[in-house]
This record gives C-alpha cells, structure tokens and sequence, in this order.
C-alpha cells in the first residue's frame, strides 16, 4: 500500500471541480484517507513548492497557490502515486492523455487544476506538510 498528496488547485475549486475530481478518484479505486479545504498564505504556499524556488514560474505559481481555497487530500492504494499521476495526466494539459484530468479540465500550464506527489519521499513531506496523523483515517 501507498499513500500520495492530492491537491484541487484554487482554479479547480473556484470553477467547481471539486465533485468531478473525486468522482474520478474514487472510480479509480484509490481511497480518500483525509480530506480538507485550506486557503494557504503566500509563505505557506511557497513552503509547499519550496523545491521549485529557483524556478522562473515560482512567484507566479505561489500567487496562485495562495489566491484561494483548495482542497487537500490524502489518497491510498496499492501504487497510488504513480496511479493517481495517471489520472490527472502531464503537467501542461497539451501533453496530457486523453481521459485525463488535466487534458479535460486545465485551462494552462500553472492552473491545471490537480497536484499529485512525484515520489515516495515528496509524498512524505506533502501529505505532513497539511495533516498530522489524527486527519488520517485509514480503512
Ligand atoms: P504541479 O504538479 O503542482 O507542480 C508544480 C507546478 O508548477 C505545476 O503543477 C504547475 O502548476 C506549475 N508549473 C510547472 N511548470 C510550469 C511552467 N513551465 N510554467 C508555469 N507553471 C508551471
């Protein structure tokens, strides 16, 4: 079993996303072990992407990050990291598979909609990053 980050980005949930995106997920199979809506600080924000802090689209993407509510989650699954990167489809929605839920619903390169952990250990920081281990309910 593996757990991964999940996060409907602001643009997901101002446009009303957020039922379609757990549809998918809980379709999937994978399961929701803790769920919650946050509203993070631009310094909450840039302490998430801290690892993109070099990069040229990081005061951008942590304005967005902090323009508005989003939803956190906690998924569960066998291979869910790499299962739940899958469904939400590559980072610029242009390259994103068919089916995806990048390629269906993002708007841009920034605002496409989903997070979803890269690895083992970033899962790791991610999901304590936004829960402690009372917010996690397992099944
Ligand atoms: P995410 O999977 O959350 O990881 C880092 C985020 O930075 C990414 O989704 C996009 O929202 C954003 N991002 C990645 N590459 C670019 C880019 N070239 N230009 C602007 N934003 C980007």
């Amino acid at each position: 079993m593996q757990r991964t980050l999940s996060i409907i980005k602001p643009d997901g949930v101002a446009r009303g996303l957020i039922g379609q995106v757990v549809k998918r997920l809980e379709e999937s199979g994978l399961t929701i072990i803790a769920m919650k809506m946050i509203h993070m600080t631009k310094a909450q924000a840039e302490g998430f992407y801290a690892v993109h802090r070099q990069r040229p689209f990081f005061g951008s993407l942590t304005d967005f990050m902090s323009s508005g509510p989003a939803v956190v989650m906690v998924l569960e699954g066998e291979n869910a990291i790499a299962r739940y990167r899958d469904l939400m489809g590559a980072t610029n929605y242009k390259d994103a598979a068919e089916g995806t839920i990048r390629r269906d619903f993002a708007t841009d390169i920034e605002k496409n909609v989903v997070h979803g952990s890269d690895a083992p250990e970033t899962a790791a920081f991610e999901m304590g990053y936004f829960f402690n281990a009372f917010e996690i309910t397992p099944r």
